[in-house]
């Protein structure tokens, strides 16, 4: 709440400048008309961030100075209405997502007849769309994109025939039929129009053709199968040419392919399974091609061959991500001498690099990770590339070979080398690149230690991934960063105390810390590094100090760790009792303390984590009671782990409660009693349509994302991709429990595991035991049951003894603990945040690097958690 607070004193201060900025030579006042139009315009829509504070005609008589307006200097009338919110970035995330103004918008906008501009792009207007816009005869402008808004028909634009740019993107044009013919008819003037994702129908083809200036066309998202006729489009004198995103199949050649005219075209992630033609040789104006996601099927070196013809002095980008490409790279790569972005990442491309890649001097972005390519890299591959600031290649098999004393050409931002060969030593070349951003050298069989100054390379480091290396040495101290900060140093040889961790000036608000220092050899205590000095709030998300060496006990600091969702301590020798201010930790989802030496009870004060989502203790001496209000405080339960503990006493009718639950395993104690009959409460467990409880754990997250970012999300979500496809088990054996095996068991129609070994469980066996279908291992051995086994499970009605049976059943699937013990809510929360960022393609080349990598870095991280 406090950075919203602290943004939106930022903002309105912004505003306040800006609207005195634009207004400083204004000599004529604002018309009364058009100051009501503006404020009957206000009334219509809810400005929560406080954007428009300016639009007060008491305390601003002159309408000119309002934020978003201006006037013409002379007369006064207003000729530009702007109010967009700026695309996404890093410095502008969260007012981004917080300064949308959200209603309709009022007719009365219309009478701002002197309108030349008008952009409201970006915000949460909503409704059909007022087509008394279609007055505003001076338009010259109209951007409408990213908003909520339909339309019946697009005729009002026949009042706007000085429009030069139109963008109606994501608004709904499904119901506008003849959309083409009429933009074609009533803006003849135009020079850009974007319709992305507005769910247009393709219609008849463009006969005579009026939009002799269009020079942008984007109908990116939209649902094009082949239908749409584009011939039209060759008879413009140059185009981009935006088609990314349709469903566009089969033969897209003769008809695109054809617009000699293209500079810029972007098919990518269509459908058709075609190769590039020869006629994209004679696209001699193309100076960016993305064909990414497209199938292709083809060797590399044709594609560079084709497009060689005519356009490859002309081409500063091109992406052939994923388009199942194969062959080598060759020198026909020296012919591109002006391409600053080359994505061939993902496909399978063989043999060496060549060293003409180290010719292309105005490369700046290079993506060629995910390949089978395999060589020896050398100083030679880089000499003349100055200016790049992006290299990825990892997941191939490079050998990294240079000079330590190596001083490279260019000043990197982001660069990945995982999986490449550079040890035994560490790369001392590093200590050349001062704006280091985003390092990946993981898996590179480096068996050195970090020199010191690695850690203070860069102010703007945020980014590293040195994990799967045999580094070792201490770490004094993590480096801070202004935004966010990833790092993986785990599974190396580092050992020696947990480093030092500071919250300092430099960090940014916001900051959000992801650190894995797992698998490696730190030992002592966690209390300097959990109770670090001074009195504030560490805003880290995920931590995993797990399978390390360290002692000593859980220190009592987690006030200072408010944010955490995500915090493994397993597999190391901490001993003592759990800690009551952990209780603290309201935000915590997935909570690993198993394979310790912990004893005593699990705190009360655990009843606030409200969020947990999964709770791993086993392993440990913990004792006591398993605890009763472990019931309805914990909506979003899904797994509990609490085996190979001392517990005693009963299994609480409370744990019941716990209908998110899908994993219990409160196996190897010293419980004893019954097994409650309440257990068909367990609803996850029950229902074998998973569509209920999704919706809860997804409720649940997008409280979480909301509060991670403090970002005010509202509207839709995309449905989550990731299906919690989990499995479904509890495991109660090796206790002292007793009584008959309930019958309310069998209502566990989902369950995959059953295992109630090793009790004093009598009785008979349920009789409809069998209706659990889904069941996979089924282990009722060393209780004392009686009577044959029920005929509903051995089918035949021959008799054989549980086990066995119950071993013909299972299908050999191992459950994999680290696999389903990864957060899910904290991961499907993301995706939903994530997934339109990450597949729109617009985002890319501005956004990618910034926001939405970390958006997918913190999916992508914890889940690997
Ligand atoms: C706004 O203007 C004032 C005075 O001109 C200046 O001190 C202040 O830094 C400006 N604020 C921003 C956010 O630009
Ligand atoms: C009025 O605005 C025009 C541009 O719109 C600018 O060239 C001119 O200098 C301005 N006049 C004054 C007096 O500010
Ligand atoms: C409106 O303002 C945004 C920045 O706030 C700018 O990117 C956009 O180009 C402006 N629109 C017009 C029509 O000037
Ligand atoms: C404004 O537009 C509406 C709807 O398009 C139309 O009925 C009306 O006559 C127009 N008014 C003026 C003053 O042009
Ligand atoms: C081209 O534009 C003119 C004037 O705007 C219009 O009269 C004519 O009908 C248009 N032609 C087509 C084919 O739409
Ligand atoms: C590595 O690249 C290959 C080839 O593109 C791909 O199939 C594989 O999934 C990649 N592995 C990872 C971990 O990304
Ligand atoms: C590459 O750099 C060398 C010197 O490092 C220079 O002589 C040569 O002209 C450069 N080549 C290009 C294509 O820029
Ligand atoms: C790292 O640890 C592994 C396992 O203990 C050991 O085999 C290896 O020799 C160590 N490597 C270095 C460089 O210390
Ligand atoms: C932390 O807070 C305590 C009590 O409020 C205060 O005495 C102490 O000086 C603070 N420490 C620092 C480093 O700010
Ligand atoms: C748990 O929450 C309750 C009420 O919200 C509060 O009174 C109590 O102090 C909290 N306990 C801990 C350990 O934070
Ligand atoms: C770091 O790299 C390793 C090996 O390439 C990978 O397994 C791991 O998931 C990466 N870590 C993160 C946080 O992405």
């Amino acid at each position: 709440m406090a950075i919203i607070i602290m943004l939106l004193i930022f903002l309105a201060k912004v505003d306040a400048n800006l609207s005195n900025g634009m207004s400083l030579n204004s000599h004529a006042a604002c018309p009364e008309n058009g100051k009501q139009a503006l404020l009957n315009f206000k009334k219509g829509f809810i400005d929560e961030a406080n954007r428009i504070a300016s639009w007060d005609p008491h305390h601003h008589p002159d309408c000119c100075r309002w934020f978003g307006v201006v006037c013409d200097n002379m007369t006064g009338h207003i000729l530009s209405l702007n109010l967009s919110v700026p695309p996404l970035d890093e410095d502008n995330l969260i007012s981004r997502l917080t300064s949308k103004l959200e209603g309709k918008i009022n007719p009365c906008l219309s009478n701002l007849k002197h309108l030349r501009f008008l952009d409201l792009s970006g915000n949460q207007f909503e409704g059909l769309l007022p087509y008394q816009l279609g007055n505003l005869s001076n338009l010259q402008y109209l951007n409408l994109g990213d908003n909520g808004l339909y339309v019946q028909s697009l005729q009002w634009l026949s009042g706007l025939p000085l429009l030069k740019h139109l963008d109606l993107s994501s608004m709904d044009l499904s119901r506008a039929s003849n959309w083409l013919q009429l933009v074609n008819t009533l803006l003849p003037s135009l020079e850009e129009l974007h319709l992305s994702l507005c769910q247009l129908v393709p219609g008849p083809p463009l006969l005579n053709l009026n939009l002799s200036s269009l020079a942008i066309l984007d109908l990116s998202y939209n649902d094009f199968s082949n239908q749409m006729d584009l011939r039209w489009v060759s008879k413009l004198n140059s185009l981009v040419l935006r088609l990314y995103g349709n469903e566009l199949q089969g033969d897209i050649s003769s008809a695109i392919f054809n617009i000699r005219t293209l500079s810029e075209l972007d098919l990518s992630w269509n459908d058709p399974e075609e190769k590039l033609p020869r006629a994209a040789g004679k696209l001699c104006k193309l100076r960016s091609i993305d064909l990414s996601g497209i199938r292709l099927n083809q060797d590399i070196s044709h594609i560079f061959e084709i497009l060689s013809v005519c356009s490859s002095l002309r081409l500063e980008s091109l992406a052939f991500s994923s388009c199942q490409l194969s062959g080598q790279l060759t020198d026909q790569l020296e012919h591109f001498k002006n391409l600053k972005e080359l994505f061939l990442d993902s496909n399978s491309i063989s043999g060496p690099i060549p060293t003409s890649l180290g010719q292309l001097a105005n490369l700046e972005w290079v993506d060629i990770g995910n390949n089978l390519l395999e060589s020896v890299v050398s100083e030679k591959h880089f000499a003349n590339l100055t200016k790049l600031w992006d290299f990825r290649g990892s997941n191939n098999s490079l050998v990294l070979r240079v000079n330590p004393n190596w001083v490279p050409p260019f000043q990197i931002l982001d660069l990945d080398l995982g999986s490449w060969q550079i040890g035994p030593s560490f790369p001392l070349w590093l200590r050349s690149q001062k704006h280091l951003e985003y390092l990946d050298i993981s898996n590179s069989r480096i068996s050195d230690v970090i020199p010191r100054w690695f850690w203070g390379l860069s102010t703007q480091f945020r980014d590293g991934n040195l994990s799967r290396n045999q580094i070792s040495g201490q770490i004094q101290y993590l480096p801070q960063s202004q935004v966010y900060f990833f790092v993986d140093l785990s599974f190396n040889n580092f050992s020696g105390p947990l480093p030092r961790i500071s919250v300092g000036p430099n960090m940014g608000p916001f900051f959000a810390g992801f650190v894995k220092l797992s698998n490696n050899y730190f030992s002592g205590s966690l209390f300097h590094f959990l109770c670090y000095q001074g009195n504030d709030t560490l805003p880290m998300v995920a931590l995993s100090l797990a399978n390390n060496l360290l002692s000593g006990e859980i220190p009592d600091c987690w006030i200072k760790w408010q944010y955490l969702r995500v915090l493994r301590l397993d597999g190391n020798r901490v001993s003592g009792k759990i800690p009551i201010s952990m209780g603290t930790l309201t935000k915590l989802q997935s909570l690993h303390l198993h394979n310790n030496r912990l004893h005593g009870e699990i705190p009360l004060s655990l009843k606030n984590c409200t969020n947990l989502v999964a709770i791993n203790f086993g392993e440990n001496e913990l004792n006591g009671h398993i605890p009763g209000w472990m019931d309805h405080s914990l909506p979003n339960l899904i797994i509990l782990i609490l085996r190979s503990n001392k517990f005693g006493g009963n299994i609480p009718d409370h744990l019941c409660a716990l209908s998110s639950l899908k994993i219990l395993d409160l196996s190897n104690s010293h419980l004893f009693g019954c097994i409650p009959r309440c257990i068909s409460n367990f609803a996850a467990m029950v229902r074998r349509n998973a569509s209920r409880e999704r919706s809860i754990i997804y409720n649940a997250n997008i409280e979480d994302v909301y509060e991670y970012a403090s970002v005010v999300m509202k509207g839709q979500f995309l449905e989550y991709g990731n299906t919690l496809n989990l499995v479904r088990l509890v495991d109660l054996s090796r206790n002292n429990l007793s009584g008959e095996i309930p019958q309310e068991v069998v209502n566990l129609q989902a369950l995959q595991t059953l295992n109630l070994s090793q009790n004093h469980l009598t009785g008979k066996i349920p009789k409809l035991i069998g209706a659990m279908i889904l069941i996979e291992t089924m282990d009722l051995s060393q209780n004392q049951l009686t009577g044959s086994i029920p005929e509903s499970i051995s089918g035949s009605g021959k008799e054989t003894d549980v086990k066995n049976r119950a071993k013909g059943i299972r299908k050999g699937r191992e459950i994999n603990w680290f696999y389903v013990s990864m957060p899910l809510g904290f991961v499907t929360g993301f995706w939903c945040v994530l997934g339109p960022l990450v597949f729109d393609r617009r985002w890319r080349i501005t956004y990618y690097r910034v926001s939405t990598e970390m958006w997918w870095k913190a999916y992508d991280f914890v889940g690997k958690f």
